[in-house]
């Protein structure tokens, strides 16, 4: 069991804006899709352990495509929560929008689900450590949540794939 009671939602919320510079750009002038990655891991890393209450590490994304791309000179925001919160890993909805800023114009640009699992140190070693269990707010929350234990059935399903893999090769 957790040493740490069931959190809300609401709780661990992470939202992140950034500023689109030439660095993260690729030849077309819209921003790589390896650095909004990195943001997304990021958003969901400090959500993940807002709710875990300890460290969390990236297990796995799940597929991630780009919808709409992001320029340079505009605004990437980022929102981060968790849907569902397992034994020791806890899975975190990132979603991502573009911003033009002096028009307030907004649009849809990505989404991933990543799962994080939480860690704490045993006789040296970081081994993962029980999550809080969550609390659903509202009704998208527990739409997310119901949807949870599919995504997670495949996801394990996917590793398991990958373990009988490398076990032949
Ligand atoms: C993620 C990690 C801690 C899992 O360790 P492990 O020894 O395989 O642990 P377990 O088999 O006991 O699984 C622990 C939890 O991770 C989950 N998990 C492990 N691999 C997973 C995967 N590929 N996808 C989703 N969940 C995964 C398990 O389902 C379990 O969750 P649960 O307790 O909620 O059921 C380990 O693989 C690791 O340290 N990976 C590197 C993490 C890292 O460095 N990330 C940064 C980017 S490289």
């Amino acid at each position: 069991m957790s040493t740490f009671g069931p959190r809300n939602v609401s709780d661990s919320i992470t939202t992140m804006t950034e500023y689109v510079l030439p660095t993260h750009a690729n030849a077309l002038g819209n921003v790589f899709g390896g650095q909004i990655l990195a943001w997304i891991d990021l958003c969901a890393a400090i959500c993940a352990q807002r709710h875990a209450g300890r460290l969390a590490v990236t297990a796995e994304f799940d597929d991630v495509s780009f919808e709409a791309p992001i320029q340079v000179g505009q605004v990437v925001l980022l929102r981060a929560r968790v849907t569902a919160a397992f034994r020791t890993s806890v899975e975190i909805l990132v979603d991502v929008e573009g911003e033009d800023a002096p028009s307030g114009k907004r649009w849809r640009c990505a989404h991933a689900f990543v799962t994080f699992v939480a860690m704490q140190e045993v006789d040296g070693t970081l081994k993962p450590a029980p999550v809080p269990s969550l609390v659903c707010e509202t009704e998208e929350d527990r739409a997310l949540a119901a949807e949870a234990n599919d995504r997670r059935t495949q996801r394990l399903a996917r590793r398991k794939r990958r373990d009988a893999q490398r076990s032949l090769g």
